[in-house]
C-alpha cells in the first residue's frame, strides 16, 4: 500500500488575501488554520493507521465498537473538515458582488435569481450546526443548496463544492460574538466568486 501524506496548504502564503478582509480578523483567520492543521494530521493518522491494521483486525467490523469502525468514522470526519475547509478557505479572499459568467447564469436557472440563491443560502446557514455549501450536484445536473451539520453531514454523494460557508462558532466569535447574521454580512463581502466560478467550470466539464 503506498499513503501519500496530505500536505496542508499554507493559505496565509498561497493566499494573503485572506489575512486581510473585511469582517473577518486575521486572528479568526489564524486561528481558524490551526484547526484545519489538526483535521489534516488526522486525516494522514487516520489513513496511516488503517494501512497498518491487519487483514484480521480488518475484518473485525463490529457496529458496536471495532478498529476499523472507529478509523472509518474519523476518517470521514477528518478528510470532510479538510476538505470543507480548503474549499472555504480558497472561496474567501474576494471582494464580494455577485459570480458572472456560467455560474451566474446557472445560479439564474436553478434558483431564479441571484438574489433567491443568496438568500436560501444565508437562511441555509442560519439552520446549519456546521456548514452551508452550494454544490453542483452531478445526477441532477443542477446547483443545490445543502447543510453540513458537522464535517461528514448531510451532502449527498456526486456533489462538487462550489462554495462552503463554516458557521461554527470559531469561524465568527471572535469578531462578531454570536451575531452569526453579521458575520454572514462579511461572509458575503468576502466571497472570491471567481473561485466559486473557477470551481463550477471544473465540476461541470469532469
Ligand atoms: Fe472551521
Amino acid at each position: 500500500m503506498t499513503f501519500e501524506k496530505h500536505v496542508a496548504i499554507d493559505f496565509s502564503k498561497v493566499k494573503p488575501s485572506v489575512m486581510k478582509m473585511n469582517g473577518i480578523s486575521e486572528t479568526t483567520m489564524t486561528e481558524h488554520f490551526k484547526l484545519y492543521n489538526g483535521y489534516v494530521n488526522k486525516y494522514n493518522e487516520c489513513m496511516e493507521k488503517t494501512d497498518a491494521l491487519g487483514v484480521d483486525a480488518v475484518k473485525a467490523g463490529q457496529i458496536t465498537y471495532s478498529d476499523i469502525r472507529s478509523l472509518k468514522m474519523g476518517l470521514a470526519f477528518a478528510l470532510g473538515g479538510t476538505i470543507n475547509h480548503e474549499v472555504y478557505f480558497h472561496n474567501l479572499g474576494g471582494v464580494g458582488g455577485k459570480p458572472s459568467g456560467l455560474l451566474e447564469k446557472q445560479i439564474e436557472k436553478d434558483f431564479g435569481s441571484y438574489e433567491r440563491f443568496e438568500a436560501e443560502f444565508r437562511g441555509t446557514a442560519m439552520a446549519a450546526r456546521g456548514w452551508a455549501f452550494l454544490v453542483w450536484q452531478h445526477d441532477l445536473k443542477r446547483l443545490i443548496v445543502v447543510i453540513g451539520d458537522d464535517q461528514s453531514t448531510f451532502p449527498p454523494h456526486n456533489s462538487h463544492l462550489v462554495l462552503a460557508c463554516d458557521v461554527y462558532e470559531h469561524a465568527y466569535y471572535l469578531d462578531h460574538k454570536t451575531a452569526r447574521a453579521a458575520y454572514l454580512d462579511a461572509y458575503f463581502k468576502n466571497v472570491d466568486w471567481k473561485d466559486a466560478e473557477s470551481r463550477f467550470e471544473h465540476s461541470i466539464k469532469h
